[in-house]
């Protein structure tokens, strides 16, 4: 078999997938409960144990993982083998508080570098491909992940990471790669060097993006296919799950990624109650490991809000593109609202640019909230053309998502650029 062929699994019919998964997620549920003490005592706490495992559904019964029981038990206290046997330390660093750290055996990190190899496989990669990485090197599972998964493929690899921008753009002129893995809001700040070196990044050697690490919209998908002349494909990942790699578009589709499920069993829950939703319903998504060795991680609440698809391109289900986590929802006069909702809306209007942020404020007892934006490349923020475009763009707030909101227009260049996961909510409160 050549890494280029679908492996069987992905093939193989929905009765033997469960079938797999059932086995395999009985082995990690014992493995957990007989070397992990923090897992022991969850268990033990809820009364169950991994015999009263007998179906899928029964997974239900098991208590969660947050990333909070990571943290109290930092920095490797829920591993279930001994820090000797690592391979590989990453942690994310987290807004607040202690980072949340990961382990890989060594037999990890290849089942990481195989679903990797895959999803790169699945985004579209060809024989012979160079592949630019951008997502950053270090601690984040971005860099290392891609890079892994990229050799596996058999793919060259250019390991440049995050930052430096004009170097990035040298370099994919130089090095004509033929692939890019970056974060999409980092992808833009490329595209915008580009044109500020004189180059037409539709002209460059790129055929395909492979983004993740961030929530971004199918109209994100389809602003950056048209800047740059390739193809937009979607992965996921956490660290806490595995890295990047957990699930993946298909390049045929371009429907949702499809979950890597023979490694990585999902199920969606409500957000505030825990309860199990069916398939096809919106809510919290949550991850058990089935393969992993050194952090075996069950039912993982990720606060990524999706769904479960059936599958199209592969016989596994595939999870919505990711409307937004629970930890960047805003509440504004008790309407929920999302960065990706705004985003929506923005790319509608010519005039304005795919950079943007939201910023919380408040005066008395109200949360207000302020979207800013640039207008694009050439166009004055006071022209007449903007200011129509952002007066349409509060209208379309206030009539789609429910609520009133101040729209402030930048000049290019005016809204900081990421280099890896964007900031969309900047709360001021
Ligand atoms: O962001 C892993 C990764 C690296 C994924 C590169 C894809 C590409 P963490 O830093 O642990 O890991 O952050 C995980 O990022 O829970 C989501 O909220 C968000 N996220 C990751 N991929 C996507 C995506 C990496 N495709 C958190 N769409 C996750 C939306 C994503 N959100």
């Amino acid at each position: 078999m050549t890494a280029f062929a679908l492996e069987p699994i992905e093939k193989a019919s929905t009765d033997e997938l469960r079938a797999l998964q059932l086995k395999r997620l009985q082995g990690t549920l014992r493995h957990a409960y007989q070397n992990s003490p923090v897992y022991r005592a969850k268990f033990d706490a809820a009364g169950v144990h991994p015999d009263d495992c007998r179906s899928l559904t029964d997974l239900a019964k098991f208590p969660f993982t947050t990333k909070q029981d990571l943290r109290e038990s930092y920095p490797f206290g829920m591993f279930a083998v001994p820090r000797e046997r690592c391979a590989r330390i990453h942690a994310s660093s987290g807004t607040t508080g202690k980072p949340t750290v990961v382990g890989y055996t060594l037999k990890d990190i290849d089942t990481w570098s195989s679903v990797m190899a895959r999803s790169i496989r699945a985004s579209g990669a060809r024989p012979g491909d160079l592949v630019h990485v951008s997502y950053g090197y270090g601690l984040f599972t971005g860099g290392l992940g891609a890079h892994y998964g990229a050799e596996k493929l058999g793919l060259t690899v250019v390991p440049f990471g995050g930052g430096q921008t004009e170097r990035q753009v040298q370099l994919i002129h130089d090095f004509r790669p033929d692939i890019i893995m970056v974060t999409p809001s980092y992808m833009l700040a490329i595209a915008d060097e580009f044109q500020r070196v004189g180059l037409d990044p539709r002209e460059s050697s790129l055929r395909l993006g492979i983004f993740g690490a961030e929530p971004w919209t199918n109209d994100m998908r389809g602003a950056i296919e048209q800047r740059m002349g390739i193809d937009a494909v979607d992965i996921y990942g956490l660290s806490e799950v595995m890295g990047p790699g957990v699930a993946n578009e298909c390049i045929e589709t371009k429907d949702g990624p499809t979950i890597w499920e023979d490694h990585f069993y999902p199920e969606i829950v409500h957000p505030d109650t825990g309860e199990p939703v069916a398939d096809g319903e919106l809510g919290e998504l949550v991850f058990t490991s089935l393969t992993k060795e050194a952090l075996p991680i069950i039912r993982y609440r990720t606060r990524d809000l999706t769904r479960l698809l059936p599958g199209t391109a592969r016989t596994m289900r595939r999870m919505e593109k990711i409307t937004g986590r629970s930890d960047d929802m805003m509440i504004l006069r008790g309407v929920n609202v999302f960065p990706t909702q705004i985003e929506e809306l923005i790319l509608k209007r010519a005039e304005l640019s795919a950079h943007y942020q939201c910023v919380l404020t408040r005066q008395g007892p109200m949360d207000d909230l302020t979207v800013v934006v640039e207008t694009r490349a050439g166009l004055l923020p006071q022209s007449e053309a903007a200011q129509g475009a952002a007066r349409l763009l509060q209208h379309d707030i206030k009539a789609y998502v429910g609520c009133s909101v101040a729209v402030e227009l930048k000049p290019e260049g005016g809204v900081e650029r990421s280099q890896g996961k964007a900031k969309r909510v900047l709360d001021k409160r």
